[in-house]
């Protein structure tokens, strides 16, 4: 069954999803935006889960249990910060898709969603971003073997989900 790739406007924490992503920092002990809002769902276990995970660099992704939040799992991962990586900004936001897959993928996620990693406090320009996202999960997809059914690209804005509706298209 191919996979099916859906772009909706939902607040990621609300999602019953075998995982949600989250757009972490380095220390991945929490932070504004949806990094902010999982950890404030899913509650202090999370934390403490994240405590024993000393970090995670730009590009890498790391997974934890979701606690209190109705997804399975949170995959952690670090975006790069737009105009800050030395012009490797865009290999890092595709690498932070492909290694949050392989993740899912190891845990036998059949459904997954990606908040728009990047595009608030780290800048990144909302059509480049979403051009990198969808490019990444479909090369993901074509390429590797997975079980992978569903997965959401989460906007925020109505900006936002119609950037991604027409990529999808
Ligand atoms: N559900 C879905 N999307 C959300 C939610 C939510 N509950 N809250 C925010 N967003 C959206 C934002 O509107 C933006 O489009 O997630 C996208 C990513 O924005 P940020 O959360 O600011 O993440 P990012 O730009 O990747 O910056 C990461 O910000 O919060 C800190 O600790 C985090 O240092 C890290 C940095």
């Amino acid at each position: 069954m191919p996979t099916e790739l859906i772009a909706i406007k939902e607040d990621i924490t609300a999602m019953p999803l075998d995982a949600i992503v989250n757009s972490a920092n380095r220390r991945l002990l929490g932070g504004g935006g949806v990094d902010g809002a999982i950890h404030r769902t899913a509650g202090e276990e999370l934390y403490q889960e994240c405590l024993t995970l000393s970090g995670c660099m730009e590009g890498e992704a790391r997974i934890t249990k979701g606690y209190r939040l109705p997804a399975k799992w949170v995959i952690h991962t670090v975006g790069p910060i737009y105009g800050n990586e030395n012009g490797h900004e865009a290999d890092m936001l595709r690498s932070c898709y492909m290694m949050s897959l392989y993740l899912a993928v190891d845990h036998n996620v059949k459904n997954i969603a990606f908040p728009n990693i990047s595009t608030g406090v780290y800048g990144y320009p909302i059509e480049e971003a979403a051009q990198i996202a969808v490019d990444a999960v479909k090369e993901f997809i074509a390429e590797e073997k997975h079980q992978l059914e569903k997965i959401y690209f989460v906007s925020f804005t109505d900006e936002d989900l119609e950037i991604y509706q027409n990529l999808l298209k």
